[in-house]
């Protein structure tokens, strides 16, 4: 198959994008317009195989999403591309409305129009493949768990414009026919992570020795999922999900943001001792405004469904990717230093590869 990707060179599109090519046969075309968060360095161990493309383009460009339809005929499209940091959207909505939403209409538009251009055969492989959020299902108190039929109520401008972007897709489904999927996860870790989040900006702050800042007093609680075992699942639900259904997806490792930096400031006091303790570093600040208080998955459904199961725990998934970022020092470097925004005039031709 040939699966076009959106949001490639992002965190999750990017650990996505590389299974494909080192697990499976399939071939992919990215679809990303390299916003601040998106990075070919990522993609670099597989980005000169001949079953990879690039395009360089803006989900909300319908111009040249038609193109991209047109010459590269995809099989499939799993759906990345996004604004997705939450302190962004309360800084600046505007980019979540367009990207999350326009773009996403836009998206749909241009799948719409190529999927009642193919044959009978090609129409009934094809798939829409939507990636969300946890977030879009609002906050839990102490109890309880995010199921399927939990009600939408997001509350921040960037979960809102994920809520409103899975009813665009639910819509293009029940209206148009669209065979669609949509996942909804929980909050992901691991290598090739921006350091504007939680994990990798802890990691990156305790090992330059900088304040590691817990928003409020740190109980807040999220349910930690390694990138990796997303990705799987992701490709699992491409392939044996039920059109028109949703799987929420999780790892049953809920921690609160406290417990999450202490785990971290005990692996880099036993990597890098003469630090220790990291844990002096930790800085209360000011809370999120809106500040969601717990987001917890039920994935019995992806589970019992079509066999999905994480792999990694939490412990043996952050000692990873603690290891990771001390090992990747180039890698980290052009990310903080700003160098990795050259990449594609140094790799690539504008519009393709
Ligand atoms: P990310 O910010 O790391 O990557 C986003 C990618 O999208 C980047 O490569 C960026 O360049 C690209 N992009 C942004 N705007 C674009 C546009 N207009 N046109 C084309 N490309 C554009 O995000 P991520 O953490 O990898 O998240 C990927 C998806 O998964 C998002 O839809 C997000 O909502 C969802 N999600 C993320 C998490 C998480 O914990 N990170 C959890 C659940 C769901
Ligand atoms: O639940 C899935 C979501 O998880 C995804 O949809 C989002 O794209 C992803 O960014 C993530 O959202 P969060 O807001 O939960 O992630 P973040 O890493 O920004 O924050 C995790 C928790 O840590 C949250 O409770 C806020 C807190 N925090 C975050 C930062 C950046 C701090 O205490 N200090 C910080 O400096």
């Amino acid at each position: 198959m040939k699966i076009l990707v959106t949001g490639g060179a992002g965190f999750i599109g990017s650990a996505v994008v590389r299974q494909f090519i080192d697990e499976t046969p399939h071939s992919v075309v990215n679809v990303d317009k390299l916003t601040y968060s998106g990075n070919l360095e990522s993609l670099k161990s597989i980005s000169g195989d001949p079953r990879y493309f690039f395009e360089h383009v803006d989900i909300c460009d319908a111009l040249e999403l038609a193109r991209v339809f047109e010459t590269r005929q995809p099989d499939c499209v799993m759906h990345l591309a996004a604004e997705s940091h939450v302190d962004r959207s309360i800084s600046g909505p505007a980019e979540f409305i367009q990207t999350n939403i326009v773009g996403t209409y836009a998206l749909l538009e241009a799948s719409r129009s190529y999927y009642g251009s193919l044959p009978e055969e090609r129409k009934s492989r094809f798939r829409f493949h939507h990636i969300s959020t946890d977030e879009v299902y609002g906050t839990l108190g102490k109890e309880g768990l995010f199921t399927e039929e939990t009600p939408y109520s997001p509350n921040s401008p960037y979960s809102a414009s994920k809520a409103s972007s899975d009813h665009l897709v639910r819509a293009w489904h029940h209206t148009y026919g669209l065979p669609v999927l949509t996942t909804n996860c929980s909050n992901n870790y691991g290598p090739y992570h921006f350091p504007e989040k939680l994990i990798p900006l802890m990691i990156l702050n305790a090992t330059n020795r900088k304040p590691l800042p817990v928003y409020g007093n740190g109980e807040n609680i999220r349910d930690w999922l390694y990138v990796e075992d997303h990705a799987r699942a992701l490709r699992l639900v491409l392939e044996k999900g039920k059109i028109g259904e949703n799987y929420n997806i999780g790892g049953r490792n809920e921690k609160t943001n406290l417990e999450v930096v202490h785990t971290i400031c005990t692996i880099l006091d036993e990597l890098l001792p003469e630090g220790a303790p990291h844990a002096s570093l930790i800085s209360f600040v000011k809370d999120r405004p809106g500040h969601d208080f717990r987001y917890a998955i039920d994935a019995s459904k992806i589970a019992k469904e079509l066999g999905w199961m994480p792999r990694e725990t939490f412990e043996s998934g952050i000692r990873k990717t603690v290891e990771w970022y001390l090992e990747n020092e180039a890698w980290v470097n052009h990310v903080t230093s700003g160098e990795y925004r050259n990449w594609i005039e140094t790799h690539y031709e504008k519009g393709s590869a």
